[in-house]
């Protein structure tokens, strides 16, 4: 089930963001919409986990900071007005919106304020609670044959982590092959491609990007040690702007990849790569290998020096450093 955001809701969430205790009837009247509307709009935040404090006489006020989502301010910051901008309150998960559109050479970006199956890599789930984080999808066509590919993810994670840096998160920002983004030993962010073939070598991928933005809590969901922005630099984020510089990093990088293919990415990867050096074990499918990393290859596969001295390439798996 999906459903679209609501624009009094985000003027009333905006309101109340703001000061103190608010009575319903001031909001009401300051936003020109019934007290039941503006009742109707509480209980959906308490039924969505927010905290409303509500006092007899004083009205209602958020235990803690909450900016929404915001469609226009979002693309009021993007420097290609042309992207396509599908915001939700819910949806299941913003991939399978975006992979259930009808053929399109657009490119399309798909935001939500929840998921309610959020999907990571390897069949595993993406913990998606209401408001806190950045749960992001971006369809792009490719003029290039599904084989080519292979580096994308670590196109995106490199893209991503621009975007953090332009944000306040400067330093410490590791990437871990092919798609985490790590900050001390925590993991911050990560993305989900899924790519489909189209005629004449072309393809579409469909590129879910998920950041761990103001969520502090995570009531036991999280199976592996993570961090959020609010954690690391102590304060809540707007995360339209953030969402705005995901977007603009995205594109541009995309676009180079498009042209020129991982290659012209490979001296950032190796200042951000964590693995470097490091001996790892890889697990994809149904086996294991261990080896040392030599880096990463022109088509952003994992170079592994295995104990017989000879030099494996991966393109896909879990990769974890044996110390
Ligand atoms: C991973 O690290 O395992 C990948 C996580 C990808 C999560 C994002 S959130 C937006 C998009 N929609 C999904 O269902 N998953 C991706």
């Amino acid at each position: 089930m999906k459903k679209k955001v609501n624009t009094n809701f985000v003027k009333i969430v905006s309101l109340l963001n703001k000061g103190d205790y608010h009575a319903g009837e001031t909001i009401g009247d300051k936003l020109q919409v019934t007290r039941s509307a503006v009742w109707k709009v509480i209980k959906k935040l308490q039924g969505y986990g927010v905290k409303v404090d509500s006092i007899k006489g004083k009205g209602y006020a958020l235990e803690a900071p909450l900016i929404l989502l915001d469609a226009s301010k979002i693309k009021s910051l993007l420097n290609n007005k042309k992207v396509a901008l599908h915001l939700f309150e819910s949806v299941d998960s913003t991939n399978d919106y975006l992979r259930s559109l009808k053929q399109s050479q657009h490119i399309q970006i798909c935001l939500a304020e929840q998921q309610t199956a959020g999907k990571g890599r390897l069949g595993r789930e993406w913990y998606s609670p209401f408001a806190q984080n950045i749960y992001l999808s971006c369809l792009y066509p490719f003029q290039k044959d599904i084989s080519e590919l292979a580096g994308l993810s670590l196109v995106v994670t490199l893209a991503i982590i621009r975007a953090l840096k332009k944000n306040g998160v400067t330093e410490n920002l590791f990437a871990k092959w092919p798609n985490d983004i790590i900050y001390d030993h925590k993991k911050l962010s990560g993305n989900l491609i899924e790519v489909q073939a189209e005629s004449h070598g072309a393809s579409r991928a469909v590129i879910g990007v998920g950041i761990n933005v103001n969520m502090l809590s995570d009531d036991k969901e999280i199976q592996q040690p993570w961090t959020s922005m609010q954690k690391i630099l102590n304060t809540y984020n707007d995360r339209n702007k953030i969402c705005a510089d995901v977007i603009n990093e995205l594109l541009s990088c995309l676009d180079m990849f498009n042209q020129k293919g991982f290659a012209v990415f490979i001296d950032e990867w190796i200042a951000a790569d964590s693995l470097s050096k490091q001996v790892v074990s890889i697990k994809n499918a149904n086996h294991k290998v261990i080896g040392k990393v030599v880096g990463v290859n022109e088509q952003g596969y994992l170079m592994l020096r295995l104990q017989d001295g000879k030099v494996q390439t991966f393109s896909a798996g879990d990769t974890t450093i044996i110390k």
